[in-house]
């Protein structure tokens, strides 16, 4: 049977309509965990009232653990159901979890709108806009741990099909491609094997598995000396692995970094190690597919995306995607690695197990969905002789804690297979850099 889908989200954002439109859509049964609890316990308002929040969100919890005991189910969560971390895990073990989101402008509409007529129990108050605005806060770190559905100016429909979307078996793959179970604590484990305090631990202690890409830190660099990056600048990390490249950028720019990434484990992971690193207050992580950003238009003053490209096939898409959330005037770097020459490729590759779910192409392909996007191609360069130099500066010797940790027991064969490749000259990691015109251009 399939895996429950969840989703959460604050109030307003549309969970049981797009909920109840899904299951129909997939032929499931719909549940609304809000409504249930009303038909067993009792009016939602009058269980805050008489009994506290406490007591409801023990309700909650033992419905979760009814509901992930079952599958095929697509569940429309109250809003603050998965805010407790405990209840998260029980309802998330084996299903996909999507959460909603709206600007505080939009929620207060739609609850105000709401054809109940009675305000919800957690708005009751004097100043109904602040409360949302001051929970959204609350809860962002929280909901952000969730793959997000921007639900603004789009109708339910266009919601559902935005989820079908992703529960398409590409994505599917690219994350069980990457997905590791327990990698908080096998990394953890690697460190500590490795003699590192894991209260102490510095940038270089990392460098062997935090940044996922050929040439490691010194790509990361030559890839931030190629953008004006201003210490007020906002940069989004696109596929940001475990945060490496994203802690690297912050840190040589000094400006404030978001980080996304389509493996939740990664997302976790890249939080864990950016907290370690005492990084948090410059740097956002958030589960999000890169063809469907949970930002609005023009949100960053630059965009990174480093070894993420070969993951996705539709060039064309992610190229407008990011263009529209990069401001006039901004830039976009990207140092993926594409095939230069004809020849055969050994799979499994670091970013594919086959040929059939890789999405290699050529620096022509990609600049040309880059100037389909509206974006003008700067520079493109091989930069082969710099991964040379950074493999040659390693003196042969593996980092103590290294991506064997981060990609498990298939690495030394993927990581054969592509030293092969790259000293065949078939692919090559390539730094493109381009940018959106500014009004005035
Ligand atoms: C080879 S890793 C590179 C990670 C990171 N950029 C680095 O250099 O350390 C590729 C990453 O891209 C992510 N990814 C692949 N497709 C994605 C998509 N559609 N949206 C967001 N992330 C994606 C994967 O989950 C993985 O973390």
């Amino acid at each position: 049977m399939a895996a429950n889908i969840v989703l959460t989200g604050f109030m307003g954002t549309g969970k049981s309509t797009v909920a109840r439109l899904l299951a129909a859509e997939l032929d499931r049964e719909f549940i609304d965990t809000d409504a249930l609890i009303a038909a067993r316990h009792g009016d939602l308002a009058d269980i805050f009232l008489h009994r506290g929040e406490g007591a409801f969100r023990d309700i909650e919890r033992d419905l979760a653990a009814e509901l992930a005991s079952r599958d095929g189910l697509v569940v429309a969560s109250g809003g603050g159901m998965l805010l407790d971390p405990e209840v998260a895990d029980v309802i998330s073990e084996g299903a996909r979890v999507f959460c909603l989101t709206a600007e505080s402008d939009t929620i207060l509409a739609r609850v105000i709108s709401d054809k109940s007529g009675t305000m919800r129990p957690l708005l009751v108050g004097p100043d109904p806009a602040g409360r949302v605005v001051d929970l959204l806060a609350q809860r962002a770190i929280r909901y952000g741990s969730f793959e997000q559905v921007p639900t603004d100016e789009r109708p339910p429909a266009e919601v559902v099909a935005d989820i079908i979307s992703r529960l398409d078996a590409g994505a599917a793959d690219i994350r069980g491609h990457y997905a590791q179970s327990a990698l908080i604590e096998r990394v953890a484990a690697a460190l500590e094997a490795a003699g590192h305090d894991l209260d102490g631990l510095s940038p270089a202690e990392l460098a062997g598995f935090d940044e996922f890409h050929l040439g490691g830190h010194a790509a990361t660099t030559a890839l931030v000396d190629c953008l004006e990056l201003g210490a007020d600048a906002t940069v989004l990390d696109v596929g940001c692995g475990v945060g490496g490249a994203a802690r690297a950028i912050a840190h040589s720019a000094a400006c404030s970094v978001v980080g996304i990434d389509l493996t939740p484990d990664f997302i976790d992971t890249a939080r864990w190690l950016t907290e370690r690193l005492r990084m948090q207050d410059r740097i956002d992580f958030r589960v999000a597919n890169a063809l469907d950003l949970p930002f609005g238009e023009g949100t960053f003053d630059a965009i990174t995306m480093l070894h993420v490209g070969m993951n996705i096939d539709d060039k064309g898409s992610l190229m407008t995607e990011l263009a529209r959330v990069l401001a006039r005037g901004g830039q976009l770097g990207i140092y993926d690695l594409m095939r230069v020459d004809d020849g055969d490729i050994d799979y499994p590759m670091p970013w594919a197990a086959s040929a059939s779910t890789s999405s290699l192409s050529t620096a022509a392909g990609y600049q040309e969905a880059l100037k389909e996007a509206g974006l003008t191609v700067q520079s493109s360069i091989d930069c082969r002789q710099l991964v040379v130099e950074a493999i040659q500066a390693l003196g042969g010797s593996a980092p103590a804690v290294n991506l064997g940790h981060l990609m498990g027991a298939g690495w030394p064969r993927m990581q054969e297979n592509m030293i092969s490749a790259f000293r065949r000259g078939i692919v090559s990691p390539i730094r493109i850099v381009a940018t959106k015109p500014s009004e005035t251009a």
